[in-house]
């Protein structure tokens, strides 16, 4: 008995490092990007920018990039970025790095003219609002990067895009102004400093508005946006969550991602980041 499902354990690994290889193959690449910029936007937020020798694959929102942080000798598991932005005609891709821990400290302090080792672009991404979609798009801290990703490349008009940006105060907001003409832009804080105060949930746009909106997209910390699907569900709206569980191969081998979803357990790598909420276990 025991060497028949050690024999289906052993066959079920061997199956996922096989898909795993052969969805690298397909488009996923290792690549040595270079660092071109890192600009610190406020105590604890970089934008960088790294720029790949060859052309890039289409990326879309909600997609990541799984980095090395070579300089920190002692880290040896890869950490998960989202896209921020991606400028095919100059091959970079942006991204907003806060400092949580030693691997996005020492990430944060690589000077332009570095390379920096990047697999990318992996995970499912948003699903794509239509035309006539009227959308509501929630971040928080810096879940905001897939958010403003996607107002980037939804292709809607600016006011059918509402994005409500969450943080604890108005210096832990980063300046997004260059995104103003293409969102309507909100703000909540937790002590009141900048736009509403309280929570994303709290805003009135949320609390009065809600089923107003075709789509709510969200990605931020666990608790706000299990607070944004308890009322998208409630009310029977579409809604993704873009899940940020610990990563550790990003493709889907390790199997350190998984999320228990009404699917059977699932990678949030590769079968996420995003999910939709009729997806997920959460108890809303
Ligand atoms: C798909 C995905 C996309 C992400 N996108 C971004 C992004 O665009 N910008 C960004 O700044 N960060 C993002 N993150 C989070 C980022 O990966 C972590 O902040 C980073 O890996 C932490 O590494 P560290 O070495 O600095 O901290 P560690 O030393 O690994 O951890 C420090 C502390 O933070 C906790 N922690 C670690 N990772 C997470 C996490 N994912 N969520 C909550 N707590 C965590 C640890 O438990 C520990 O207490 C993303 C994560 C995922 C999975
Ligand atoms: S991070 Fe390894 S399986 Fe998802």
């Amino acid at each position: 008995m025991q060497q028949v499902a050690a024999f289906i354990l052993l066959r079920n690994i061997l199956h996922r490092i096989i898909f795993a290889l052969k969805s690298v193959n397909m488009r996923k690449t290792v690549s040595d990007l270079l660092l071109i910029d890192n600009k610190q936007l406020n105590k604890d937020n970089f934008l960088l920018k790294l720029q790949s020798k060859t052309p890039l694959s289409d990326i879309f929102p909600g997609q990541f990039v799984n980095v090395e942080i070579k300089k920190a000798t002692e880290i040896f598991l890869r950490r998960p970025f989202s896209i921020m932005d991606v400028d095919y005609e100059n091959r970079t891709i942006s991204l907003l790095v806060k400092i949580l821990g030693r691997g996005s400290k020492v990430f944060t302090e690589y000077i332009p003219g570095e390379l920096v080792s990047v697999i990318f672009p992996l995970g499912k991404p948003f699903t794509l609002p239509l035309p006539n979609d009227r959308i509501l798009l929630i971040g928080g801290g810096s879940g905001v990067a897939p958010m403003l990703f996607l107002a980037k490349i939804c292709g809607l008009k600016p006011e059918q895009v509402h994005m409500i940006l969450g943080a604890r105060s108005a210096t832990d907001h980063v300046d997004i102004s260059e995104y103003e003409g293409l969102a309507n832009l909100y703000y909540a804080t937790e002590d009141g400093s900048k736009g509403e105060k309280g929570f994303v949930t709290h805003h009135p746009l949320f609390t009065h508005q809600l089923e107003s909106f075709d789509k709510i997209y969200t990605c931020g910390p666990d608790p706000m946006m299990k607070a944004v699907a308890k009322e998208a569900y409630k009310r029977k709206l579409f809604c993704e969550v873009s899940l940020e569980n610990t990563m550790a191969c990003g493709f889907g081998v390790c199997l350190c991602c998984v999320e228990d979803t009404k699917h059977g357990n699932l990678c949030v790598c590769t079968e996420g980041p995003v999910f939709n909420i009729n997806d997920l276990k959460w108890q809303i």
